[in-house]
């Protein structure tokens, strides 16, 4: 199992990944969409020489108070080929990805999803460190973790993604 950072020629693989793990097409055309913008990261899993899994990161906003030069991303989508699910995968790309997002100076980063599945990552529930969603989701399903420790000591605010998430449902 490989983990490393997409190329051209994983494109259409990580589309279909998408869909397969969604069952439906929204979260692929979002990574579509997002994909040449800049602070953006897409990483896979590959498995021999196919891509098994995918995560996404793209940069966030916080509309309130916080530091300056705060540099947080949103991590979606992320997927796992239904059929290679619950191998480990999914994990595998999470502390991957963390690490580099943190050797590029992130300092922290949110995610929309599974509280027991984050949760195993160092992922807090969000409110615990004063940033709200843009969304009306349950408080434990937004959560946050510090790549650095204490960055987020004093802020207070409403986290917001890239405005092309909005036309997801
Ligand atoms: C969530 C996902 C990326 C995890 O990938 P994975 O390779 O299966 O993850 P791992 O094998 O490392 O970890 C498995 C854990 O994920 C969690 N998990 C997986 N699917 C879950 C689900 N539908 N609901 C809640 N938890 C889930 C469980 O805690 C599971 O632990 P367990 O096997 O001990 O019960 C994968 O299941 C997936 O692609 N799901 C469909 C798309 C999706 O929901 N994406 C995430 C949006 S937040």
């Amino acid at each position: 199992m490989e983990v490393r950072i997409e190329r051209i020629e994983d494109i259409n693989a990580i589309f279909q990944v998408n869909v397969a793990a969604f069952g439906r097409k929204e979260e692929a055309i979002l990574v579509d969409r997002l994909r040449d913008i800049e602070s953006t990261f897409s990483f896979v899993a590959v498995e021999a020489k196919k891509v098994v899994g995918h995560i996404f990161y793209s940069p966030v906003e916080i509309e309130g108070q916080c530091s300056d030069n705060l540099f947080i991303l949103g991590l979606a989508p992320m997927a796992v080929l239904p059929e290679h699910q619950r191998q480990g995968i999914g994990s595998l790309l999470i502390r991957y990805s963390l690490e580099e997002c943190t050797g590029l100076g992130y300092k922290a980063v949110v995610v929309l999803g599974h509280p027991e599945f984050y949760s195993r990552f160092g992922f807090v529930p969000a409110k615990e460190k004063g940033l709200r969603c843009e969304y009306k989701v349950p408080d434990d399903v937004f959560m946050v973790l510090e790549l650095e420790n204490g960055t987020l000591e004093n802020c207070i605010g409403t986290v917001k993604y890239r405005s092309e998430f909005r036309e997801v449902e």
